[in-house]
């Protein structure tokens, strides 16, 4: 990222804040509804971000982060495409309230985040939805997914998770290997109706 200071301040999140991080998990309302592995940190690379965009052949409206977490990936498309909206969604409160404060703190256009959940969400057509979803429940993401690609058919998504199993949105997905923190190749797959 050309802006060391906003990645300063995302590489020191865990280091400065983390007893906040903690606290916050542990009162959100959603915890009776999600297991504590749902609030799980990692991080993806900014190299990783970008092969994967460079597997996409539709140019998107709008990229919308499922999992936002602090923003990372919200913060690195900013910077690249800073005409083309970017939404991150997360339902960890402090983790959206530190990446609204950046958004503050660097004068940021374009770039919002909000404490939403993936399964309340209205997504819309033309939109490229990363899904961070690797600690969400693998059925609950492909249900959710195929309800979404039935109202909202013309978006493209980038997931850590098989996205469907139904045959007709089979043919448009893709798998892909790339770097994680936490291992050398994780999946991802890419839907993409051309
Ligand atoms: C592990 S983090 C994302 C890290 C990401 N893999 C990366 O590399 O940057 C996953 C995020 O998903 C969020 N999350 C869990 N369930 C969610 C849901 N239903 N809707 C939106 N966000 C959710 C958690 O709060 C957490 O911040």
């Amino acid at each position: 990222m050309k802006n060391t200071e906003l990645l300063n301040d995302l590489n020191n999140y865990m280091k400065n804040f983390r007893s906040e991080d903690t606290v916050s998990t542990k009162k959100s309302k959603y915890k009776y509804s999600l297991k504590s592995v749902a609030f799980t940190y990692g991080s993806t690379p900014q190299e990783t971000f970008q092969s994967l965009l460079n597997n996409l052949k539709i140019k998107p409206k709008r990229l919308v982060v499922v999992g936002s977490s602090i923003g990372w990936i919200n913060f690195y498309w900013n910077e690249l495409y800073p005409n083309i909206e970017t939404i991150g969604i997360d339902i960890h409160s402090f983790r959206v309230n530190f990446a609204k404060k950046m958004v503050d703190k660097f004068n940021l256009k374009n770039i919002t985040f909000s404490e939403t959940s993936f399964y309340d969400f209205e997504f819309s057509e033309g939109d490229l939805i990363w899904q961070s979803n690797l600690c969400f429940n693998g059925k609950d993401v492909c249900n959710a997914n195929e309800d979404l690609l039935k109202k909202t058919p013309k978006v493209s998504i980038i997931s850590y998770r098989p996205i469907s199993k139904n045959k007709e949105h089979r043919k448009y997905i893709t798998p892909h290997y790339y770097p994680v923190s936490w291992m050398e190749k994780q999946s991802f797959y890419i839907y993409e109706k051309i």
